[in-house]
């Protein structure tokens, strides 16, 4: 597992499989917040999906100054979530980060806050059918890219995730591709640009009308 240093001091890590670091390098902990916590809104009790869990930055950034949130985590990498036990946090992060660096030995913790992340491990496009309909405030998607993983990004996984959505209820990702929000529309969300963070493009915040 190679990790690479990005430039807000966080660690990335380079896949070799995807042949993509699996965050930007202008900040990993910087893009969980800026371009999904933040940018989304973060409520006290809210149910979160995070589709792509990797090291939790996103789900983690969002327990950040909050409570009783309820996330779960889908990830089919048992070695990406095991190397959170060991991975250098800034110190934006640490304290928030520390209750869940042993996730991966039973895949279901809750902090002193409250806040309780359970990880589904499996393929996220088959887990996402296991879970219940209507629940989700937040949903922070965050696959490899559509080049790489074309099918994470199809028309038929938006309706899926759609579903799961409460009306209102907001996505986030970092892909403004014209043909992943023509997905998204069809699926029946409101696109919107999100931030322009680490890129010249923006990101996407989806709306569940
Ligand atoms: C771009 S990284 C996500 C980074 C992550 N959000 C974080 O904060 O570290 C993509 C993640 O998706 C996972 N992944 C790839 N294909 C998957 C699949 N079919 N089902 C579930 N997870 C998958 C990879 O193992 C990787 O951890």
């Amino acid at each position: 597992m190679k990790l690479v240093k990005t430039k807000d001091g966080s660690f990335t890590i380079f896949s070799e499989v995807a042949g993509e670091h699996y965050h930007t390098v202008s900040g990993a902990v910087e893009e969980a917040f800026e371009k999904h916590v933040n940018a989304l809104g973060i409520e006290n009790g809210m149910h979160i999906l995070d589709f792509c869990f990797g090291l939790g930055y996103n789900s983690i950034a969002a327990c950040k100054d909050h409570a009783n949130l309820q996330i779960i985590g889908l990830e089919n990498d048992i070695k990406i979530i095991e190397a959170m036990k060991d991975i250098e946090i800034p110190e934006i992060l640490k304290t928030e980060f520390a209750p869940f660096r042993n996730i991966a030995e039973n895949l279901d913790v809750t902090d002193n806050n409250n806040n309780r992340i359970q990880i589904l491990l499996g393929d996220a496009l088959q887990k996402v059918d296991e879970l219940p309909e209507n629940i989700f405030d937040r949903v922070f998607f965050d696959p490899f890219s559509p080049k790489k993983q074309p099918e994470m990004w199809s028309e038929d996984i938006f309706q899926k995730i759609y579903n799961k959505m409460k009306n209102g209820a907001k996505l986030s990702t970092y892909s403004c591709a014209k043909q992943i929000r023509k997905n998204m529309t069809s699926a029946g969300f409101k696109v919107m640009d999100g931030p322009v963070v680490g890129r010249k493009s923006p990101a996407t915040i989806a709306v569940k009308m």
